[in-house]
């Protein structure tokens, strides 16, 4: 008896020493925990998600943080986009990401990132998911972050073929109809955020990769119209906010992008509101399009701004030091694009982190698309972007 108290005894004085170390497959971390942060030899600590990380066998994987390939900019992103007299350098974010403190530390610092998009929470399928009954808690809590942080805010978007709520895209419509509902969600949708949006996608992806009109529920029963009906109602709803068009696979010259040249010229020419394109720029390493800058200058000959609106350049998985310096190199490519047009005013990454990217979910087997790794490690990217705005 007095030995098993005594080993007892021992067991509770090496108890804080026991778990000073977590076991492997033991957990390590999370928002919480309040156990062992450091696990045992031959096991790794990894965060699963902000509330849980757990030590795996093995040694930590070599990211962006083998030699060679970190960043070494002191420089903040936002800080340098002002300096260089461009209005914003941003990111999207989405509600689900803002419980991560981790990811909010870095979303919120407004040297940073000097504005947001709400990548999901203003979508139709989000404000209006039955005809006539709005929803706004997503949108206004994006939107009050941005005014507590003092960011610019984009407003994403009124019409577009996608995440669009059934009884759109299967109701029965007339022209006029239609039109009227394409008038009461963007006029609704626009003047609840009245004066808190810096511009508005008005209208989102109209073309087909070949320049043709995307045959969406919008085209089909109004034609080309859609697009003025959309940004009369935007206009008369929020005088103030700048009303974009935005699109893929027009950054650099080619079919689809002399369709949006000539949309714009004609929508000018008829005097319909009409203040910016905005180039989205998902890219591939490696893959740019030629011509950026002369491109988006035709553009912005005509009147209009410009803008970059959801830069991420992914690659085929793993991500290796070549990649991660084309990357790089890619990344200036597009902020020098940027630079040299005066009317383009800001450039806003896809989500700035790889943790939160939407590429690995929607192209298999490609990531590694953002700035910034899924481990908030910033990678040779980030110096790419920075040393465009400086130079
Ligand atoms: C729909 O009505 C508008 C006028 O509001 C007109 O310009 C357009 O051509 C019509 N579309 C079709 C497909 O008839």
């Amino acid at each position: 008896m007095l030995k098993l108290s005594a080993s007892f005894a021992a067991l509770a004085v090496l108890l804080p020493l026991v778990s000073a170390q977590a076991a492997e497959w033991g957990q390590c971390g999370g928002i919480g925990w309040t156990g062992a942060t450091t696990c045992v030899s031959g096991t790794t600590c990894v965060e699963s998600n902000a509330y849980y990380s757990q030590c795996l066998p093995g040694l930590p994987t070599s990211t962006s943080s083998a030699s060679g390939s970190s960043s070494t900019s002191t420089a903040k992103l936002q800080t340098v986009a002002k300096a260089a007299g461009k209005l914003y350098f941003g990111t999207a974010t989405d509600n689900s990401e803002l419980t991560d403190t981790a990811y909010t530390a870095i979303l919120d610092d407004n040297t940073m990132f000097g504005q947001i998009t709400p990548a999901n929470s203003m979508k139709w399928d989000a404000t209006e998911p039955t005809q006539g009954t709005f929803t706004f808690s997503g949108g206004d809590q994006i939107a009050s972050l941005a005014k507590t942080n003092g960011m610019l805010l984009r407003g994403h978007n009124c019409v577009w073929y996608n995440q669009l709520p059934s009884w759109v895209t299967s109701g029965t419509w007339t022209n006029s109809t239609l039109t009227a509902v394409i008038q009461n969600h963007c006029s609704t949708i626009v003047s609840h955020f009245k004066g808190q949006v810096y511009s508005w996608d008005v209208v989102n992806e109209p073309f087909n990769d070949d320049g043709t009109w995307r045959t969406d529920v919008f085209f089909n029963t109004i034609g080309e119209s859609y697009v003025p009906i959309a940004l009369n109602a935007a206009r008369t709803a929020d005088p103030n906010a700048k009303l974009y068009i935005n699109d893929y696979n027009i950054e650099g010259p080619g079919a689809k992008a002399t369709a949006m040249l000539n949309l714009v010229t004609s929508l000018k020419q008829q005097n319909v509101p009409l203040d910016g394109v905005g180039f989205q720029c998902h890219f591939i390493v490696g893959e740019l399009p030629q011509g950026l800058a002369a491109n988006w200058a035709r553009f912005t000959a005509l009147g209009l701004e410009m803008a970059v609106t959801e830069l991420d350049i992914r690659m085929t998985l793993p991500s290796t030091p070549a990649l991660l310096a084309q990357q790089k190199t890619d990344y200036t490519t597009v902020i020098s694009a940027c630079m040299s047009v005066a009317g383009c005013v800001g450039v806003t990454v896809w989500d700035w982190t790889d943790k939160y990217s939407w590429v690995p979910s929607t192209f298999s087997g490609q990531g590694a698309a953002c700035p910034w790794d899924q481990n908030f490690v910033r990678k040779p990217a980030y110096d790419g972007i920075a040393g465009a705005f400086q130079a």
